[in-house]
């Protein structure tokens, strides 16, 4: 195990990443897209961020990692730190236990989508499928906005859109660009690792001719596979095994198209598709792909973790959500988990849970409007989501996995714990685990996962369009253990209270 330096100075530069549109977008060391992050399981990760954006806050939060004894280096802002301030430096360090694919992205609000989201890879000597395949690839997947995020979260969130459409993005992009040349050798197997860092919009994802074996769901190997078309939500990953044709005659296109069932309307010459090409032969030229119209992307509720762990037992936690979308009476739409939608609380959650004492267990000191839940340390909590709400929303948890019991199809309505009873629908002895799912429209899904990492985590729709909206809840994970990891001394580092002291936070 080494430890992994990166220097990273956020500031904006200049790209035009669709060839429509030039605008300014948030580096890192002068250059878009922004690095990867990679490590091998067991290294510690350090991050030196200094904020050179001038304008405004920052913060890295580094998606699908556990954080285990480290919630402090979650990265997000108001609920484990201060955002770090305009013109100033923060280090996170953390150690990396889980091999796979993350990413990592700006957790200050509706933020990322400016630009400042890449991928984190770790990598695993003892990967149960390393004899499989012989080159990684990174496949970045992600929608693109012409205009920047602070303008289109205040038009989102006023008056003047009273059914609260989302913005449309103006395209989709393959690592940070549109036809990307991939060389290709064949006969050759290749583990591409796919990584959807949108702001809002799934991408349906296919390469022509060439099925693929789907050995891992956000950074959890599952058993190898076969599938021809995958749906990855924003904040998704997928690990694909991909096998070459023994033959240089063609070469062949990687198609991703936006979802657009999520868009309110879909404006006139919107092309929602990004394409790339497997370049077998470069002599050769590049296909035209099919357009489909129909997607018929694999299901991966069936899959089963490589690990085989089985249902974590009945549930000594069982939390039933509602979500919704509706307006407080002023003509702003905003989403809401349980008829209440969150606000950002002054003082990070973290440091209330901190230095709260006994009263951390007590939900209303964290205030009610940041959708706070205590958890107890080592239970099993059973979460039910009901989606009222006639979009897809793609569910993220801060600092787990989550084995998936089951999910509903569209218009199902509420989970009915009778179905499970009268046996119309069983729970997998193996569910398939995951950090991200999606709920369907006027659907739900029910999941599973162990208290098992004091710390403040967020449960959040990854559509930053509704994490600006209020569609967020806080779990507050063990919270006296969590004093004993990190209140005091040996605690939490002082270039975190360093940010607070900007925003008149002692
Ligand atoms: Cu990708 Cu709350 O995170």
């Amino acid at each position: 195990a080494v430890v992994r330096t990166y220097d990273f100075t956020v500031g904006w530069v200049n790209q035009n990443p669709d060839g429509l549109h030039e605008r300014r977008v948030m580096g890192i060391n002068g250059q878009w897209p922004i690095p990867t992050i990679s490590a091998d399981v067991g290294d510690q990760v350090v991050v030196n961020l200094k904020n050179d954006l001038r304008d405004r806050p920052c913060s890295l939060h580094f998606h699908g990692l556990f954080m285990n004894g480290t919630t402090h280096m979650d990265g997000v802002a108001q609920v484990t730190q201060c955002p770090v301030p305009a013109n100033s430096t923060f280090t996170y360090a953390f150690n990396v236990s889980q091999p796979g694919t993350y990413w990592y992205h700006s957790h200050v609000d509706g933020q990322y989508p400016d630009g400042l989201r890449g991928p984190l890879i770790v990598r695993d000597p003892q990967n149960p499928y390393r004899n499989m395949y012989n080159e990684e690839l990174v496949v970045t997947l992600s929608d693109w906005y012409h205009d920047e995020m602070p303008g289109l979260i205040s038009s989102f969130l006023s008056v003047t859109n009273p059914t609260g459409a989302e913005p449309v993005p103006n395209s989709a992009l393959m690592n940070d660009t549109q036809n990307l040349k991939i060389p290709v050798q064949p006969g050759k197997t290749y583990f591409m690792r796919i990584v959807n860092m949108a702001a809002f919009a799934p991408q349906y994802f296919w390469i022509e001719d060439h099925d693929f074996q789907i050995i891992e769901l956000d950074g959890v190997y599952h058993k190898p596979t076969i599938a021809s078309q995958i749906y990855v939500s924003a904040a998704q990953r997928y690990g694909i095994l991909v096998t070459m044709k023994n033959s240089t005659a063609s070469n062949y296109a990687i198609v991703g198209s936006m979802d657009q069932d999520l868009f309110d309307t879909v404006p006139e010459g919107l092309n929602p598709n990004v394409t790339s090409y497997l370049v077998y032969n470069e002599n050769v030229p590049l296909p035209v792909p099919k357009n489909l119209t129909e997607f018929t992307p694999f299901d991966d509720i069936n899959m089963t973790p490589t690990d085989d762990l089985a249902i974590f037992e009945s549930p000594a936690v069982s939390l039933t959500i509602d979500l919704s979308m509706d307006n407080l009476g002023n003509g702003v739409n905003y989403a809401f988990f349980n008829d209440i939608t969150y606000i950002r609380p002054r003082v990070p959650t973290l440091y209330t849970a901190l230095t709260s004492g006994n009263l951390a267990t007590d939900p209303t000191v964290y205030g009610l409007s940041t959708n706070p839940i205590i958890l107890g340390h080592n239970e099993v909590v059973e979460l039910v989501l009901n989606n009222h709400d006639p979009g897809k929303h793609p569910f993220h948890l801060h600092g787990h996995t989550f084995q998936v019991l089951s999910r509903s199809e569209e218009e199902a309505g509420d989970w009915d714990a009778q179905s499970l009873r009268n046996g119309s629908i069983t729970f997998p002895t193996s569910p398939m685990r995951r950090d991200t799912l999606v709920v369907k429209p006027n659907g739900n899904f029910v999941i599973r996962f162990r208290s098992d990492n004091p710390g403040v985590w967020l449960f959040h729709c990854h559509i930053e369009w509704h994490v600006d909206s209020g569609l967020i809840l806080t779990f507050i994970e063990a919270p006296l253990q969590l004093q004993a990891q990190l209140g005091g001394e040996n605690g939490i580092p002082a270039d975190h209270f360093d940010a607070c002291k900007a925003q008149d936070i002692p």
